[in-house]
Protein backbone atom coordinates (compact mmCIF):
# COMPACT_ATOMS: atom_id res chain seq x y z
CA UNK A 1 0.00 0.00 0.00
CA UNK A 2 1.41 3.54 -1.00
CA UNK A 3 1.93 5.66 2.25
CA UNK A 4 3.16 9.08 2.66
CA UNK A 5 5.59 9.21 5.65
CA UNK A 6 7.18 11.98 7.27
CA UNK A 7 10.50 11.38 9.06
CA UNK A 8 11.48 14.19 11.44
CA UNK A 9 15.73 14.26 12.22
CA UNK A 10 16.11 12.48 9.20
CA UNK A 11 19.76 14.68 8.78
CA UNK A 12 20.76 12.79 12.44
CA UNK A 13 22.65 10.27 13.10
CA UNK A 14 19.99 7.60 13.01
CA UNK A 15 17.30 9.44 11.24
CA UNK A 16 19.42 9.29 8.24
CA UNK A 17 19.81 5.50 8.35
CA UNK A 18 15.90 5.20 8.92
CA UNK A 19 15.29 7.55 5.66
CA UNK A 20 18.04 5.54 3.42
CA UNK A 21 16.19 1.99 4.84
CA UNK A 22 12.77 3.41 3.90
CA UNK A 23 13.59 5.26 0.47
CA UNK A 24 15.17 2.20 -0.81
CA UNK A 25 12.83 -0.04 -0.12
CA UNK A 26 9.88 1.04 -0.17
CA UNK A 27 9.97 2.75 -3.62
CA UNK A 28 6.12 3.24 -3.38
CA UNK A 29 6.26 5.37 -0.23
CA UNK A 30 7.04 9.09 -0.61
CA UNK A 31 9.35 10.32 2.00
CA UNK A 32 9.49 13.33 3.68
CA UNK A 33 12.82 14.44 5.66
CA UNK A 34 11.73 17.10 8.01
CA UNK A 35 14.83 18.84 9.60
CA UNK A 36 15.75 22.26 11.18
CA UNK A 37 19.31 21.85 10.60
CA UNK A 38 20.87 21.98 13.61
CA UNK A 39 24.66 21.58 14.67
CA UNK A 40 23.54 17.37 14.72
CA UNK A 41 21.97 17.70 11.00
CA UNK A 42 23.73 17.06 8.22
CA UNK A 43 22.43 16.27 4.43
CA UNK A 44 25.88 15.15 3.29
CA UNK A 45 24.62 12.05 5.35
CA UNK A 46 21.91 11.47 2.67
CA UNK A 47 23.38 12.65 -0.70
CA UNK A 48 23.54 9.09 -1.74
CA UNK A 49 19.37 8.53 -1.81
CA UNK A 50 18.69 12.66 -2.09
CA UNK A 51 17.73 12.27 -5.78
CA UNK A 52 15.46 9.72 -5.72
CA UNK A 53 11.37 10.44 -6.56
CA UNK A 54 10.39 9.34 -3.44
CA UNK A 55 12.71 11.52 -1.46
CA UNK A 56 11.49 15.27 0.03
CA UNK A 57 13.60 17.42 2.23
CA UNK A 58 11.56 20.17 4.67
CA UNK A 59 13.48 22.57 6.76
CA UNK A 60 11.84 23.26 9.73
CA UNK A 61 11.98 23.19 13.71
CA UNK A 62 9.48 20.64 15.58
CA UNK A 63 8.93 23.70 17.47
CA UNK A 64 7.55 26.14 14.96
CA UNK A 65 3.70 25.24 15.40
CA UNK A 66 2.33 27.23 12.00
CA UNK A 67 5.40 25.81 9.50
CA UNK A 68 4.54 21.97 11.34
CA UNK A 69 0.87 22.29 10.74
CA UNK A 70 1.51 23.54 6.60
CA UNK A 71 3.97 20.66 6.26
CA UNK A 72 1.02 18.25 7.34
CA UNK A 73 -1.29 19.69 5.78
CA UNK A 74 1.13 20.21 2.01
CA UNK A 75 2.06 16.28 2.32
CA UNK A 76 -0.95 14.74 4.51
CA UNK A 77 1.45 12.16 5.80
CA UNK A 78 -0.26 8.85 7.00
CA UNK A 79 2.47 8.44 9.69
CA UNK A 80 5.21 10.25 11.46
CA UNK A 81 8.67 8.23 12.82
CA UNK A 82 9.69 11.22 15.11
CA UNK A 83 13.67 10.90 15.72
CA UNK A 84 14.51 14.81 15.86
CA UNK A 85 15.60 15.86 18.79
CA UNK A 86 18.66 17.32 21.10
CA UNK A 87 20.32 14.17 21.92
CA UNK A 88 24.06 14.58 23.69
CA UNK A 89 23.42 14.12 27.62
CA UNK A 90 26.63 16.60 28.29
CA UNK A 91 24.65 19.40 26.28
CA UNK A 92 21.62 18.62 28.50
CA UNK A 93 23.76 19.72 31.40
CA UNK A 94 25.06 22.59 29.82
CA UNK A 95 21.53 23.76 27.92
CA UNK A 96 18.75 21.89 29.66
CA UNK A 97 16.00 24.50 28.46
CA UNK A 98 16.93 23.43 24.82
CA UNK A 99 16.00 19.95 25.35
CA UNK A 100 12.81 21.08 27.36
CA UNK A 101 12.15 22.96 23.79
CA UNK A 102 12.58 20.45 20.89
CA UNK A 103 12.17 17.14 22.78
CA UNK A 104 8.86 18.01 24.94
CA UNK A 105 7.17 21.29 22.82
CA UNK A 106 8.61 19.84 19.69
CA UNK A 107 6.87 16.03 20.40
CA UNK A 108 3.74 17.89 21.58
CA UNK A 109 3.44 20.40 18.57
CA UNK A 110 4.06 16.78 16.02
CA UNK A 111 0.99 15.18 17.90
CA UNK A 112 -1.11 18.25 17.68
CA UNK A 113 -0.19 18.09 14.20
CA UNK A 114 -1.06 14.94 13.81
CA UNK A 115 -3.92 15.15 15.81
CA UNK A 116 -5.53 17.94 13.79
CA UNK A 117 -4.99 16.43 10.24
CA UNK A 118 -6.03 12.61 10.91
CA UNK A 119 -9.23 14.23 12.84
CA UNK A 120 -10.26 11.18 14.56
CA UNK A 121 -10.02 9.64 10.98
CA UNK A 122 -7.18 6.88 12.25
CA UNK A 123 -7.77 3.99 9.66
CA UNK A 124 -3.88 2.90 8.50
CA UNK A 125 -2.60 6.61 10.53
CA UNK A 126 0.55 5.63 12.81
CA UNK A 127 2.49 7.84 14.68
CA UNK A 128 6.17 6.26 16.13
CA UNK A 129 7.90 7.69 18.61
CA UNK A 130 11.66 7.02 18.65
CA UNK A 131 12.81 7.12 22.53
CA UNK A 132 15.64 5.80 24.54
CA UNK A 133 16.80 3.58 27.13
CA UNK A 134 17.72 6.37 28.81
CA UNK A 135 14.03 7.20 30.54
CA UNK A 136 14.44 3.94 32.77
CA UNK A 137 17.20 5.64 34.61
CA UNK A 138 20.51 3.49 35.72
CA UNK A 139 20.62 -0.02 36.57
CA UNK A 140 22.92 -1.74 39.49
CA UNK A 141 25.51 -4.28 38.36
CA UNK A 142 22.80 -6.84 37.03
CA UNK A 143 19.45 -6.95 35.35
CA UNK A 144 17.51 -4.86 32.59
CA UNK A 145 15.30 -2.53 31.43
CA UNK A 146 11.83 -4.45 30.53
CA UNK A 147 8.52 -2.75 28.65
CA UNK A 148 7.61 -2.70 31.95
CA UNK A 149 10.29 -1.04 34.08
CA UNK A 150 9.38 2.43 35.61
CA UNK A 151 10.65 5.35 34.43
CA UNK A 152 13.51 7.17 36.20
CA UNK A 153 15.50 9.17 34.66
CA UNK A 154 18.32 11.61 36.12
CA UNK A 155 20.09 13.60 33.18
CA UNK A 156 18.10 16.50 32.11
CA UNK A 157 18.27 14.94 28.36
CA UNK A 158 16.74 11.75 29.40
CA UNK A 159 13.92 13.65 31.72
CA UNK A 160 12.55 15.29 28.27
CA UNK A 161 12.69 12.00 26.51
CA UNK A 162 10.58 10.40 29.11
CA UNK A 163 8.17 13.54 29.16
CA UNK A 164 8.12 13.13 25.41
CA UNK A 165 7.20 9.40 25.95
CA UNK A 166 4.12 10.62 28.12
CA UNK A 167 2.90 13.12 25.88
CA UNK A 168 2.43 10.23 23.23
CA UNK A 169 0.98 7.72 25.52
CA UNK A 170 -1.35 10.82 26.66
CA UNK A 171 -2.60 11.88 22.93
CA UNK A 172 -2.98 8.05 22.51
CA UNK A 173 -4.97 7.58 26.08
CA UNK A 174 -7.03 11.00 25.38
CA UNK A 175 -7.53 11.23 21.90
CA UNK A 176 -7.13 7.82 20.23
CA UNK A 177 -4.05 8.95 18.39
CA UNK A 178 -2.63 5.55 17.15
CA UNK A 179 1.20 5.28 18.19
CA UNK A 180 4.27 2.80 19.20
CA UNK A 181 7.67 4.24 20.99
CA UNK A 182 10.81 2.17 20.90
CA UNK A 183 13.33 2.75 23.59
CA UNK A 184 16.51 2.26 22.11
CA UNK A 185 19.71 1.57 23.74
CA UNK A 186 23.38 3.31 22.58
CA UNK A 187 23.50 2.95 18.83
CA UNK A 188 26.99 3.40 16.87
CA UNK A 189 27.81 3.14 13.14
CA UNK A 190 28.67 5.47 10.31
CA UNK A 191 27.25 9.00 10.49
CA UNK A 192 27.66 9.46 14.50
CA UNK A 193 28.19 12.86 15.20
CA UNK A 194 31.64 12.92 17.01
CA UNK A 195 30.85 14.07 19.90
CA UNK A 196 29.27 10.65 21.41
CA UNK A 197 31.53 8.28 22.39
CA UNK A 198 32.71 6.02 19.93
CA UNK A 199 32.94 8.92 16.67
CA UNK A 200 35.34 11.08 19.47
CA UNK A 201 37.28 8.24 20.26
CA UNK A 202 37.95 7.70 16.40
CA UNK A 203 38.23 11.36 15.57
CA UNK A 204 40.62 11.83 18.46
CA UNK A 205 42.70 8.47 17.94
CA UNK A 206 43.11 9.55 14.29
CA UNK A 207 44.29 13.49 15.86
CA UNK A 208 46.27 12.11 18.58
CA UNK A 209 44.41 14.06 21.15
CA UNK A 210 43.86 12.80 24.60
CA UNK A 211 40.90 10.50 24.55
CA UNK A 212 38.99 11.33 27.63
CA UNK A 213 37.45 8.85 29.87
CA UNK A 214 35.12 9.93 32.33
CA UNK A 215 35.73 9.04 35.84
CA UNK A 216 36.60 5.68 36.48
CA UNK A 217 35.73 4.37 32.89
CA UNK A 218 33.28 1.37 34.39
CA UNK A 219 29.93 2.89 33.09
CA UNK A 220 28.49 0.28 31.17
CA UNK A 221 26.79 0.80 27.81
CA UNK A 222 24.93 -2.05 25.57
CA UNK A 223 26.16 -0.96 22.10
CA UNK A 224 23.47 -1.69 18.92
CA UNK A 225 24.85 -0.87 15.04
CA UNK A 226 22.71 1.77 13.71
CA UNK A 227 20.94 0.01 10.73
CA UNK A 228 19.77 -2.86 13.08
CA UNK A 229 17.92 -0.18 14.62
CA UNK A 230 16.29 1.32 11.68
CA UNK A 231 15.65 -2.16 10.73
CA UNK A 232 13.63 -2.49 14.07
CA UNK A 233 11.64 1.12 13.76
CA UNK A 234 10.74 -0.61 9.90
CA UNK A 235 8.96 -3.66 12.14
CA UNK A 236 7.64 -1.56 14.66
CA UNK A 237 6.51 0.98 12.53
CA UNK A 238 4.35 -1.85 10.25
CA UNK A 239 3.87 -4.36 12.68
CA UNK A 240 3.93 -3.23 16.25
CA UNK A 241 1.06 -3.54 18.00
CA UNK A 242 -0.78 -0.05 18.73
CA UNK A 243 -0.22 1.84 21.79
CA UNK A 244 2.61 -0.26 22.89
CA UNK A 245 6.63 0.41 23.73
CA UNK A 246 9.43 -2.18 22.10
CA UNK A 247 12.56 -2.14 24.43
CA UNK A 248 15.47 -2.49 21.24
CA UNK A 249 19.04 -3.41 22.48
CA UNK A 250 22.44 -5.09 21.03
CA UNK A 251 22.83 -7.89 23.70
CA UNK A 252 25.95 -6.33 24.04
CA UNK A 253 27.59 -4.35 27.18
CA UNK A 254 30.89 -2.81 27.19
CA UNK A 255 32.43 -0.68 30.17
CA UNK A 256 33.80 2.98 28.49
CA UNK A 257 37.18 1.80 29.27
CA UNK A 258 37.06 -2.19 28.22
CA UNK A 259 35.49 -0.55 24.87
CA UNK A 260 38.17 2.46 24.49
CA UNK A 261 41.28 0.33 24.54
CA UNK A 262 39.12 -2.15 22.53
CA UNK A 263 38.87 0.72 19.57
CA UNK A 264 42.40 1.69 20.46
CA UNK A 265 43.50 -2.24 19.20
CA UNK A 266 41.68 -2.01 16.23
CA UNK A 267 43.01 1.79 14.82
CA UNK A 268 46.63 1.16 15.74
CA UNK A 269 45.82 -1.92 13.61
CA UNK A 270 44.12 -0.06 10.91
CA UNK A 271 46.83 2.86 10.89
CA UNK A 272 49.70 0.39 10.96
CA UNK A 273 51.15 1.67 14.51
CA UNK A 274 52.67 -0.46 17.05
CA UNK A 275 49.85 -1.76 19.83
CA UNK A 276 50.11 0.58 22.66
CA UNK A 277 50.01 3.71 20.72
CA UNK A 278 46.77 4.81 21.05
CA UNK A 279 46.35 3.80 24.33
CA UNK A 280 48.66 5.72 26.02
CA UNK A 281 46.62 9.04 24.94
CA UNK A 282 43.86 7.71 27.39
CA UNK A 283 43.16 10.27 30.17
CA UNK A 284 40.60 10.37 32.55
CA UNK A 285 38.52 13.29 33.36
CA UNK A 286 36.37 14.71 35.42
CA UNK A 287 33.01 12.96 35.44
CA UNK A 288 30.00 13.27 34.11
CA UNK A 289 27.45 15.09 36.73
CA UNK A 290 24.58 12.40 37.19
CA UNK A 291 26.04 9.81 35.37
CA UNK A 292 24.18 6.66 34.64
CA UNK A 293 26.10 3.29 35.82
CA UNK A 294 24.69 1.08 33.49
CA UNK A 295 22.41 0.86 30.60
CA UNK A 296 21.20 -3.10 29.29
CA UNK A 297 17.92 -3.93 27.52
CA UNK A 298 16.05 -7.04 27.71
CA UNK A 299 14.70 -7.08 23.83
CA UNK A 300 12.91 -10.30 23.86
CA UNK A 301 9.41 -9.14 23.28
CA UNK A 302 10.43 -7.77 20.10
CA UNK A 303 12.32 -10.42 19.59
CA UNK A 304 9.76 -13.02 19.99
CA UNK A 305 6.76 -10.62 18.77
CA UNK A 306 7.86 -9.35 15.94
CA UNK A 307 11.32 -11.74 15.25
CA UNK A 308 13.96 -9.04 15.27
CA UNK A 309 17.28 -9.30 16.52
CA UNK A 310 20.55 -7.52 15.43
CA UNK A 311 21.84 -8.58 12.35
CA UNK A 312 25.67 -7.58 12.96
CA UNK A 313 28.17 -8.46 15.96
CA UNK A 314 30.01 -6.35 17.22
CA UNK A 315 32.93 -6.94 16.00
CA UNK A 316 31.66 -6.63 12.07
CA UNK A 317 29.68 -3.49 13.54
CA UNK A 318 32.93 -1.44 14.66
CA UNK A 319 34.49 -2.86 11.65
CA UNK A 320 32.39 -0.98 8.93
CA UNK A 321 32.22 1.81 11.38
CA UNK A 322 36.30 2.68 11.79
CA UNK A 323 36.10 1.74 7.95
CA UNK A 324 33.37 4.43 7.70
CA UNK A 325 35.33 7.18 9.79
CA UNK A 326 38.37 6.35 7.75
CA UNK A 327 37.33 6.38 4.12
CA UNK A 328 35.15 9.21 4.71
CA UNK A 329 37.54 11.90 6.66
CA UNK A 330 36.02 15.01 4.46
CA UNK A 331 33.23 14.59 6.37
CA UNK A 332 34.61 14.37 9.61
CA UNK A 333 36.19 17.24 8.71
CA UNK A 334 33.39 19.22 7.57
CA UNK A 335 30.81 18.30 10.42
CA UNK A 336 33.79 19.57 13.20
CA UNK A 337 34.47 22.76 11.38
CA UNK A 338 31.13 23.79 10.92
CA UNK A 339 31.39 23.89 7.22
CA UNK A 340 28.35 21.45 6.55
CA UNK A 341 25.50 23.94 6.47
CA UNK A 342 27.39 25.22 3.00
CA UNK A 343 26.14 22.04 1.29
CA UNK A 344 22.76 22.82 2.33
CA UNK A 345 22.90 25.92 0.97
CA UNK A 346 24.83 24.88 -2.50
CA UNK A 347 21.87 22.37 -2.72
CA UNK A 348 18.51 24.19 -2.04
CA UNK A 349 19.41 27.76 -2.12
P1 LIG B 1 21.23 13.44 16.32
O1 LIG B 1 21.54 14.49 17.32
O2 LIG B 1 22.33 12.84 15.52
O3 LIG B 1 20.18 14.02 15.26
C1 LIG B 1 19.07 14.78 15.65
C2 LIG B 1 18.45 15.39 14.40
O4 LIG B 1 17.30 16.14 14.81
C3 LIG B 1 19.39 16.32 13.65
O5 LIG B 1 19.29 16.08 12.25
C4 LIG B 1 18.85 17.70 14.00
O6 LIG B 1 19.07 18.66 12.97
C5 LIG B 1 17.38 17.41 14.18
N1 LIG B 1 16.73 18.39 15.07
C6 LIG B 1 17.18 18.79 16.30
N2 LIG B 1 16.34 19.73 16.79
C7 LIG B 1 15.36 19.91 15.86
C8 LIG B 1 14.21 20.74 15.79
N3 LIG B 1 13.91 21.60 16.78
N4 LIG B 1 13.42 20.65 14.70
C9 LIG B 1 13.72 19.78 13.70
N5 LIG B 1 14.80 19.01 13.70
C10 LIG B 1 15.62 19.06 14.77
O7 LIG B 1 20.41 12.32 17.11
P2 LIG B 1 20.41 10.74 16.93
O8 LIG B 1 21.51 10.18 17.74
O9 LIG B 1 20.29 10.40 15.50
O10 LIG B 1 19.04 10.38 17.69
C11 LIG B 1 17.81 10.38 16.98
C12 LIG B 1 16.69 10.01 17.94
O11 LIG B 1 16.94 8.72 18.49
C13 LIG B 1 16.56 10.97 19.13
O12 LIG B 1 15.19 11.16 19.38
C14 LIG B 1 17.24 10.23 20.26
O13 LIG B 1 16.66 10.59 21.51
C15 LIG B 1 16.91 8.79 19.91
N6 LIG B 1 17.89 7.79 20.38
C16 LIG B 1 19.24 7.95 20.13
C17 LIG B 1 20.14 6.98 20.54
C18 LIG B 1 21.61 7.11 20.26
O14 LIG B 1 22.41 6.27 20.71
N7 LIG B 1 22.06 8.09 19.49
C19 LIG B 1 19.67 5.84 21.22
C20 LIG B 1 18.29 5.71 21.45
C21 LIG B 1 17.41 6.69 21.02
P1 LIG C 1 27.61 9.08 25.10
O1 LIG C 1 28.16 8.59 23.80
O2 LIG C 1 27.56 10.54 25.36
O3 LIG C 1 26.18 8.40 25.26
P2 LIG C 1 25.17 8.36 26.55
O4 LIG C 1 25.66 9.30 27.58
O5 LIG C 1 23.88 8.81 25.95
O6 LIG C 1 25.17 6.93 27.00
O7 LIG C 1 28.47 8.41 26.27
C1 LIG C 1 28.58 7.01 26.38
C2 LIG C 1 29.37 6.73 27.65
O8 LIG C 1 30.70 7.21 27.49
C3 LIG C 1 28.83 7.43 28.88
O9 LIG C 1 29.00 6.60 30.01
C4 LIG C 1 29.70 8.66 29.01
C5 LIG C 1 31.04 8.19 28.48
N1 LIG C 1 31.88 9.21 27.83
C6 LIG C 1 33.23 9.34 28.21
O10 LIG C 1 33.71 8.63 29.09
N2 LIG C 1 33.97 10.28 27.56
C7 LIG C 1 33.47 11.09 26.60
O11 LIG C 1 34.22 11.95 26.07
C8 LIG C 1 32.10 10.92 26.21
C9 LIG C 1 31.51 11.79 25.13
C10 LIG C 1 31.36 9.97 26.85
Amino acid sequence: MKKTIIITGGAGFIGSHVVREFSIKYTDYQIINLDALTYAGNLENLKDIENKPNYHFEKADITDENKINEIFQKYQPDGVIHLAAESHVDRSISSPLDFVKTNVLGTANLLNAAKSLWNGNFEGKRFHHVSTDEVFGSLGATGFFTEETKYDPHSPYSASKAASDHFVRAYGDTFGLPFVITNCSNNYGPNHFPEKLIPLMIYNILNHNALPVYGDGNYTRDWLFVIDHAKAIDLVFHEGENGKNYNVGGFNEWKNIDLVKLLCRLMDKKLGGSEGDSEKLITFVKDRPGHDLRYAIDATKINKELGWKPSVTFEEGLAKTIDWYLENQEWLKNVTSGEYQKYYEKQYN
